[in-house]
């Protein structure tokens, strides 16, 4: 049984909490929040303590591994300090994304459980379904072939202007963590922005990249999009076939290159997802059964690290209308 508490009990916190709660190998054993009234009745409802300083709960209560969703500047500026808090009292951590808005916070949080023999997740729930994991059987059956080129939309409604980088830093995490998942690790990138009439933020994005296979990827990312129409779209080319996975987790094709005939995997309306929630509920119950394994962990710390390498080379490409070596 592995004790896990949750630091940040704002929407995304009450989902993590929700969802350990229900796994059978979790005990939900604290939760976190520096404001009162956001962690008390989310305590009361679980029945487990309260605690408004991460410190306090990390000595007090027996804890095997936190989750730390809380947001800040670009939504990850606030991550560092609990999630090194944990890492230094000796916790398992996952880390909503981005990891941090802060490559250098990233780069010292990744290295810091590794020099500690602890597991660091991050939250990129966006490749944790049964279409992803049923594409990536056709890419370890060979089926797929080498990769070729990758093709990724994510475009959702996001109207936040706090930063020029909000859109970068706090979605893309995912659409780049979805690429190298197929395409493996990023080496150059380049990126044209754009933004929307009365927009502060770079809220459109064209991204090349090229993975260090020699393969190629692209990216369009928005935050000018409608929720009421799919929000993500990945294509992926191989030398024996080419893939589209629809909307996160509504459906896989595949295109076999030598045969007219193509699969379809829908999202069945029976046992299948019923929404974007659930993708939490299966990044979860990973991290549970890898950490109670001893890991290593899909969606690392590593990953989501290499994720934000590739969006900071986007924004230096932008910046200075070049194409960018990453270690991504
Ligand atoms: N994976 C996904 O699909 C997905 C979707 C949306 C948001 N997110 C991520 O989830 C995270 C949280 O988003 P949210 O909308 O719930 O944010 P939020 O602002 O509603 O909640 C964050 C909470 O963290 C608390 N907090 C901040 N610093 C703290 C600290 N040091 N100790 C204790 N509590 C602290 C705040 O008081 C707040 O209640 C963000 O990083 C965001 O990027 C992920």
């Amino acid at each position: 049984m592995l004790n896990v508490a949750v630091i940040g009990t704002g929407n995304i916190g009450k989902i993590h909490t929700n969802w350990y709660a229900q796994n059978p190998n979790a005990k939900l054993v604290a939760l976190c929040d520096m404001i009162p009234e956001s962690v008390d009745p989310v305590a009361q409802q679980y029945g487990v303590p309260a605690y408004y300083d991460v410190e306090q709960m990390l000595a007090k209560e027996e804890i095997d591994a936190v989750s730390v969703a809380t947001a800040g500047e670009e939504n990850g500026g606030h991550h560092y300090e609990p999630a090194m808090a944990a890492l230094r009292a000796g916790k398992h951590v996952l880390v909503e994304k981005p990891i941090s808005n802060n490559i250098e916070h990233a780069r010292e949080l990744v290295r810091t459980a590794k020099e500690n023999g602890l597991l660091l997740g991050v939250n990129l729930n966006h490749r944790f379904t049964p279409a992803a994991a049923r594409a990536k059987q056709l890419q370890t059956d060979g089926q797929l072939g080498d990769v070729l080129f990758v093709n990724m939309a994510l475009w959702i409604n996001n109207p936040n202007e706090s930063s020029p980088w909000f859109h970068m830093r706090a979605l893309h995490s995912h659409s780049i963590d979805v690429m190298r998942y197929f395409g493996g690790p990023i080496r150059r990138v380049q990126a044209f922005m754009h933004k929307a009439p009365g927009r502060n933020t770079w809220s459109n994005a064209s991204v090349n990249v090229q993975f260090a296979s020699g393969a190629v990827g692209h990216l369009t990312g928005s935050y000018d999009a409608s929720m009421h129409h799919p929000i993500e779209r990945c294509e992926v080319a191989g030398a024996n076939g080419r893939f589209v996975i629809e909307n996160v987790y509504q459906r896989l094709e595949f295109f076999p290159r030598k045969s007219p005939e193509k699969l379809v995997v829908e999202n069945p309306i029976m046992g299948g997802m019923g929404n974007f929630n659930e993708t939490f509920k299966n990044r979860i119950d990973r991290f549970v059964e890898q950490v109670a394994a001893g890991g290593p962990l899909d969606g690392s710390g590593e990953e989501g690290l290499a994720a934000q390498e590739v969006i900071e080379g986007a924004i230096r490409s932008w910046e200075n209308g070049t194409i960018e070596e990453v270690n991504g």
